[in-house]
């Protein structure tokens, strides 16, 4: 894990403790789960569902204990959000990131395009997601007998 420290400021990959940061459409929360760790504190983290509480439970075995942990770190953890990083303030510096798988039919999604459509502009891509870069996470699936 590349978790560097600068007296206060901790930083893993992309990701800084001095960053405000929201995730949006979290699975089991594993990702956020991650910087939280790293940061050893998650008061600049959002961490939002679309599911509710009840719907993760069912879904995902560690949904629950991730949310209990994140909220112990000092997470704002919302679940059923219509949370949304248009709805968020934005500010010269911004970034967004997403991870999606870029084959048929993800490819349709045109994501670079609807990201132009909202004044974006893309900065970066890569082309491989290193699982490994992010102790802890597993990427779950969204619904299905097979979410988790
Ligand atoms: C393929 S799953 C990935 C879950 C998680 N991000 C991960 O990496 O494990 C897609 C997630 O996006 C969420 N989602 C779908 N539409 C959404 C929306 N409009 N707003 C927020 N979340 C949404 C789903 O509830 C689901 O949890």
């Amino acid at each position: 894990m590349k978790v560097m420290e600068d007296s206060e400021i901790r930083i893993i990959r992309h990701y800084s403790s001095k960053h405000k940061i929201l995730l949006v459409g979290e699975g089991d929360f594993s990702f956020s789960l991650c910087p939280a760790s790293a940061f050893g504190s998650a008061t600049n983290i959002t961490a939002t569902s679309l599911d509710s509480e009840d719907e993760l439970s069912k879904k995902y075995m560690d949904a629950m204990v991730n949310v209990s942990m994140l909220t112990r770190f000092g997470c704002d953890v919302q679940h059923e959000g219509s949370s949304s990083a248009s709805a968020v303030r934005r500010k010269r510096g911004d970034s967004y990131h997403t991870q999606h798988k870029t084959t048929y039919p993800f490819s349709d999604w045109e994501i670079k395009r609807l990201a132009k459509a909202e004044g974006l502009k893309l900065v970066k891509a890569e082309s491989k997601f290193e699982l490994s870069h992010y102790p802890g996470y597993t990427n779950k699936r969204g619904s299905g007998w097979t979410s988790e």
